[in-house]
């Protein structure tokens, strides 16, 4: 068995979301993995834990890795870094002098170096500035872990593994059983753990990831290859395929971390429902798409659903203007 550090508050509790299974005609349960913690919040930390183990034990002394300016990835891997005594280098896309807010606030606060870079050198050179960002510091004497874009790679992946483990054990006590899993997805490394344990260990569910960026091509790729990765390391029976992949794109909206009013709409209106916070870049867009997936009967009335929440609120806070009450 893989090896993990323990920083995450786990398992996670799932909850059932009452009014809202009662108005859309599912029975929909949350996966609250926004709980696992606060500072390293969100789903990045099941991935992290993988990760950093290797770091810690090999005495990797600095953390690189990237994301967006208002990267939960980033923010969770600044204080992960911090907790561990470990110090964080983080290369953020820009587009325009960023305010000092939200996930990006934290970072500061976490007490993280930070680099910018363009959309295109983020989209073109990302993994090659991160490299010679470690070149320059080992140079120095420092010795640089380099994680990459969502900590999605094979290693990050088994997070997710293991979370599917942890939700077979939750059916067996709850006495549920979850026919549909839902998740955003944003680099693919969550996806790919989910449906590496549900064929792995012949679960049988549906798994509908919803694209918060790109197109459901570019994930199944992307997806198929970590799971063969995953595979590899892992020794797995089953061989993976493209076809135990379900992307849906139909919910990406105008792009990455942009809202259309009908998402901060339906925002506003689940909190009002259900205290349940989603955040506008990833987890609104996923629970708006299975709503409307509802609705025009891709995911059958009666069906039991459960929606993994993966964090995010601190990206909610930068766009709070946007709301209109
Ligand atoms: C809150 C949140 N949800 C979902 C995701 C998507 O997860 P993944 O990158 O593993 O696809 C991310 C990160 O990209 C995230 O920060």
């Amino acid at each position: 068995m893989i090896q993990k550090l323990n920083l995450a508050n786990l398992p996670t509790k799932i909850v059932k979301a009452g009014r809202l299974s009662k108005e859309w005609g599912v029975n929909l349960y949350i996966k609250r993995d926004d709980q696992t913690g606060s500072e390293i919040s969100g789903n990045k930390i099941r991935k992290l834990e993988y990760l950093l183990k290797e770091a810690v034990e090999n005495n990797y002394d600095t953390v690189i890795t990237t994301g967006g300016i208002q990267s939960n990835h980033c923010r969770a891997t600044a204080a992960a870094a911090t907790m561990l005594g470990m110090k964080s280098e983080l290369l953020l896309r820009i587009s325009e002098p960023p305010k000092t807010e939200g996930n990006f606030f934290l970072d500061k606060l976490f007490g993280s170096n930070i680099h910018y870079c363009t959309p295109e050198e983020y989209r073109n050179s990302r993994d090659e500035i991160m490299k010679s960002m470690a070149e320059k510091m080992n140079a120095r004497g420092r010795k640089c872990y380099i994680i990459p874009e969502g900590a999605s790679n094979a290693l990050g992946s088994l997070g997710y593994y293991a979370a599917m483990e942890e939700i077979s054990a939750q059916e067996k006590e709850m006495g549920v059983h979850f026919d549909t899993i839902v998740v955003a997805v944003g680099s693919g490394g969550t996806y790919s753990g989910l449906c590496t344990a549900n064929k792995e260990l012949a679960l049988g569910k549906r798994i509908i990831g919803f694209a918060v960026c790109d197109d459901s091509e570019y994930f199944t790729a992307r997806i198929d290859k970590i799971n063969r990765e995953a595979a590899e390391i892992t020794g797995l029976k089953s061989e993976m395929s493209p076809s135990d992949i379900e992307i849906n794109d139909k919910y990406v909206g105008i792009g990455y971390a942009l809202s259309r009013p009908e998402e901060l709409e339906f925002i506003a209106e689940v909190a009002s429902k259900e205290a349940l916070v989603l955040d506008p870049v990833y987890t609104g867009k996923a629970m708006y798409g299975l709503y409307n997936e509802i609705k025009e009967g891709n995911v059958p009335q009666g069906a039991s659903v459960l929606f993994i929440h993966t964090g995010g609120l601190f990206g909610l806070f930068p766009k709070q203007e946007q709301f209109v009450f």
